[in-house]
């Protein structure tokens, strides 16, 4: 039987994340293909919301209620356990994806070779950074016409902020792609457009081997040569420690709707790709190989059923191992609880698991006790840190139209927020509810299930705000102060943390100039 030391080495717990459209759905199915999780493409399940139902959310979270069973895909690739956490596509719920990215110890970044970096994935990149997530990118679609690899490349360096390397490179591109150099390996394979099978490879000694020559032309071979020397001469070699240490992204070439470039993909990554992390309490730093079982809760997933009020908790296991029927202690209310049917996802089936190891998700089912954020240990207590709040981008006063159902609509907006489907800011000038989100779809999302689960009924009244930023001094008069002169614009969230709600960018730009001792925030994490 492997030790515990032994199952936390082999695994490998990441989340590929993009711009919708960009390829993460494919590239998922066919890393799973080889894993033999599924065994023909189009057998995944897209949690990606089809784009002529923006405006019908119904049908989104009937497709999000699909996507519980894609939420956490475990498979075994040789020697390694991998767990791939899926994203939404749908920029309307980024928050959700924010929030898995605490629970990754690596993600891969996939982007469309045409459209170089788009916007949701500068974002996801900034969360990336700020805990230092090691990252590889996958530059998609090289079957179709795109940019020039070496422009790509430029882009992603800068609009990224990470150093790049590439570790395969294209022979051509779109008509013309004849394959990819694996600079990794050395190794040459050419493509052949098939959505099933795996690429064809050529026997090379190294880039300069005649065979080279012969299998993609004298021209592009090269045109090869001259650019993997450039390559060599412009990036500093591959240094694993600046991939571990989230400063280097290491670069793949390939298209993923053909299977091409993702074996070369995959088997790079279980080799350089971390196994799990130490996990950073507020007591103490976790390290994975700790004998006591502790973990968090990073996504809750409701049951859109009203006849089912269950959700199901996901909880990361951050150190040792995680047994079913086992007794646990829930820091935040102090209560030792026992599940009798944590799930875990294998090969596309959701199963009841006995024991789970760090780096792994379990699924709880849970009616009501979980909260985003919470952690589960042995007993020891301790809180995991670092499920930061964005300031969302849009602004309700939230009021209550049924009088007689105060109570019942207060209910429902503190567990919709427990959920972490939106955040809710008290007005400490006139106590009025404000909710923020990423995207109008939760409004229509917090509405309905307010009807439909408390029995509660809500209305929207505008306000105009731009930004809702953390406030923080270390001058206690300076902030007293800062609040005295923005009364009617402090608000405090959730946890009770000074907020301030600047309704126009000018007039953040004043507020920071004329209080320099104050520190502005635009994530709860600081
Ligand atoms: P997402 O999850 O990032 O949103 O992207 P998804 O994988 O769904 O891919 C978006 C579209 O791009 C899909 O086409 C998919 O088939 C296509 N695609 C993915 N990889 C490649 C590739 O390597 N080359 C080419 N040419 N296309 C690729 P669609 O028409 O939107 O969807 P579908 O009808 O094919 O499912």
């Amino acid at each position: 039987m492997a030790t515990l030391n032994e199952e936390i080495q082999r695994r490998r717990t990441f989340a590929i994340i993009s711009h919708p459209d960009a390829g993460k759905t494919t590239l998922t199915e066919k890393l799973l293909l080889f894993g033999g999780a599924i065994h023909i493409a189009g057998a995944v399940k897209s949690n990606k919301i089809k784009k002529t139902a923006t405006s019908d959310w119904m049908e989104i979270e009937k497709q999000r209620g699909i996507s519980v069973a894609t939420s956490v895909m475990g498979f075994n690739y040789g020697d390694y356990k991998i767990n791939i956490l899926d994203t939404p596509g749908h920029q309307d719920f980024a928050e959700d994806t924010y929030r898995t990215l605490t629970a990754v110890d690596s993600v891969i970044i996939v982007v469309d070779v045409a459209k170089g970096v788009e916007q949701q994935t500068r974002k996801l990149m900034e969360v990336c950074r700020m805990r230092n997530t090691p990252v590889i990118i996958f530059v998609n679609k090289l079957d179709r016409e795109g940019r020039d690899p070496f422009e790509i490349l430029d882009e992603l360096e800068s609009e990224l902020k990470i150093n790049v390397r590439p570790l395969s490179w294209p022979i051509n591109i779109g008509a013309k792609f004849k394959g990819v150099y694996n600079i990794f390996e050395n190794t040459l394979d050419l493509f052949t457009p098939d959505k099933q099978k795996v690429s064809e490879r050529v026997e090379i000694d190294d880039v300069n081997d005649q065979r080279v020559d012969e299998a993609v032309g004298e021209t592009d071979a090269a045109k090869l040569r001259e650019d993997l020397e450039l390559i060599e001469g412009v990036y500093p070699e591959f240094n694993v420690d600046d991939y571990l240490a989230g400063q280097t992204a290491p670069v793949f070439f390939g298209s993923a709707l053909n299977t091409f470039g993702v074996k070369e993909l995959l088997d790079c990554f279980v080799k350089i790709a971390p196994s799990p992390r130490p996990v950073e309490a507020i007591e103490r730093t976790v390290r994975p190989d700790e004998q006591a079982f502790s973990g968090f809760v990073f996504k809750i997933h409701a049951n859109m059923d009203p006849n089912h009020r269950s959700c199901i908790a996901f909880v990361k296991v951050c150190s040792g191992r995680f047994e079913r029927n086992a007794n646990y202690k829930h820091i935040r209310s102090g209560k030792m609880m026992k599940f009798s049917s944590p799930t875990a996802f294998m090969a596309q089936k959701k199963n009841i698991v006995d024991e789970a190891f760090s780096g792994d998700i379990v699924g709880i089912p849970d009616t009501g006790n979980f909260k985003i954020g919470d952690t589960l240990t042995e007993g020891e207590n301790i809180h995991f840190k670092g499920l930061p709040s964005f300031s969302p981008e849009m602004f309700k006063y939230i009021e209550n139209t049924d009088p007689m159902k105060s109570k019942q609509l207060e209910k429902g907006i503190q567990q919709l927020m427990d959920e972490g489907v939106a955040q809710l800011f008290v007005n400490q000038f006139n106590g009025r509810k404000i909710i923020g989100t990423v995207g109008q779809l939760q409004f229509e999302v917090i509405q309905y299930r307010l009807l439909h689960e408390y029995g509660a009924q809500c209305r929207w009244e505008p306000i105009s705000l731009y930004k809702a930023c953390w406030i923080e001094s270390d001058d206690n008069d300076a902030l007293e102060a800062f609040k005295r002169r923005k009364h009617q614009f402090m608000a405090i969230d959730r946890e009770g943390r000074d907020v301030f709600l600047a309704d126009s960018g000018y007039v953040l730009q004043m507020a920071q100039a004329d209080f320099p001792k104050i520190r502005f925030h635009f994530s709860s994490e600081f």
